[in-house]
């Protein structure tokens, strides 16, 4: 972890920054509404119900929602039932087999969400009844209503945040996190470009950075609705909000009169975007690509490398907890920083809709639309 952006985002030096007007009902309703209760009792005994999918293809087509088998608590298991569970374009790549990771088939789908511990084995340390747990990696297959699973597998998460906000921060504000720490040392009154700001991503990098005095380019595709997004984007911190379009234009300059061009670039889509954000970055300053929606490859002009020396480097959380597994130290200093952050109202969950799991198919389908602008979280 860099210097400055480090201590910043270990939470010691997160201004109180009042929670921004103007947040969508929508948002605010996610936050404090807990799931309905569940039509399924997760009692061992009862087999659980999950999303299985038995070959790869498109989610609508293969996801069925199914029972599954009765697992059994081992000594190291843990016995979870399942709060809540969003639907990321990883999950849907992991169902396509298109993703570098693939669960074996049969699989249920999901890799993300948050859960409560009902039972624990024997031998089960860390965790007891009451707690609530995240997965600790990919592929744990969280689109079901319960499950059992070793307890290495899970990470505990304090149960006074939203639950949404519980469901949704193993991936993307953990991401948002390592991309804004680990490539450029950041300090207060620097900024960052980003593209697909609109993402779950893309709000978490809008939030933290906020909290930590960093300025936020953001650029979105041009939509009918452009204003409204905007507006929430703003509403969450963002500093300046720009199309696709807008990158082009000399009325940018105007932008780097009151921030400085951005030492650091963040790459979600890939293509012609990537290419236009690339020219607003200092010279020496870095772009990480950590996401592809765009389906077409990174160009980079020559003269961007031999006259302005950009730095090109790309980030996977799941390589980060690989190589980190060992250092619980950092893991446990990400975390303890979010939920800091998320207690005093700094980071919020995604925009999103909450659909019961009985409704999986308009939620999945929701989830590959363009221009939502709307996580679909399964509640459980
Ligand atoms: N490397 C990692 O460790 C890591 C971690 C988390 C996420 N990711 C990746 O990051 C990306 C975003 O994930 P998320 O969960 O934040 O996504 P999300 O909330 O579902 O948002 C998807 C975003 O992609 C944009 N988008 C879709 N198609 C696009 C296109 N053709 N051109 C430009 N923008 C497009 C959407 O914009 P519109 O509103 O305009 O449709 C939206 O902003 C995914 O590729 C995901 O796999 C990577």
């Amino acid at each position: 972890m860099q210097r400055s952006t480090a201590r910043v985002l270990r939470g010691a030096r997160i201004p109180r920054v009042a929670t921004p007007p103007g947040r969508t009902l929508r948002v605010l309703t996610s936050l404090v509404r807990t799931p309905p209760v569940r039509a399924r009792s997760a009692r061992a005994g009862t087999p659980p119900l999950g999303l299985l999918y038995e070959r790869h293809g498109e989610a609508a087509a293969v996801v069925q929602l199914k029972d599954l088998e009765v697992p059994k608590l081992g000594d190291c298991d843990v016995h979870v039932k399942m709060l809540a569970a969003p639907i990321n374009p990883a999950d849907i790549n992991m169902i396509q087999g298109t993703y570098p990771l693939l669960s074996p088939l049969p699989a249920v789908g999901g890799n993300e969400g948050v859960g409560e511990v009902l039972e624990v084995g024997r031998r089960v340390k860390a965790l007891k009844p009451g707690d609530w747990v995240i997965p600790a990696d990919a592929g744990l297959g969280t689109w079901r209503t319960w499950g059992v699973f070793p307890e290495e597998m899970l990470l505990k998460v304090p149960s006074d945040i939203p639950v949404l906000c519980a469901a949704t921060l193993s991936v993307n504000p953990c991401t948002a996190f390592r991309l804004l720490a680990d490539f450029e040392s950041l300090a207060p009154g620097d900024s960052v470009i980003q593209n697909a700001a609109n993402s779950g991503v893309g709000q978490a990098v809008i939030q933290i950075a906020r909290a930590s005095g960093i300025k936020t380019i953001n650029v979105v595709r041009d939509r009918h609705d452009l204003s409204k997004l905007v507006e929430r984007l703003m509403a969450l911190g963002a500093d300046h909000v720009v199309t696709e379009e807008m990158l082009r234009k000399p009325e940018m300059k105007d932008i780097f009169k009151s921030i400085p061009r951005p030492r650091l670039a963040l790459n979600c889509v890939g293509g012609k975007s990537t290419t236009e954000m690339l020219r607003h970055l200092q010279p020496k300053g870095t772009m990480v690509t950590y996401g592809g929606m765009a389906k077409q490859p990174v160009m980079v002009p020559v003269s961007a490398f031999i006259f302005r020396d950009m730095r090109l480097r790309g980030f996977w959380m799941t390589q980060w907890r690989k190589d980190h597994a060992q250092d619980q130290e950092s893991v446990a200093a990400m975390m303890d920083a979010l939920c800091q952050l998320i207690r005093r109202g700094q980071l919020t969950a995604p925009a999103c809709t909450e659909v019961p799991l009985q409704d999986y198919r308009a939620a999945l389908d929701a989830s590959m639309k363009p221009f939502v602008s709307s996580k679909q979280i399964l509640l459980l």
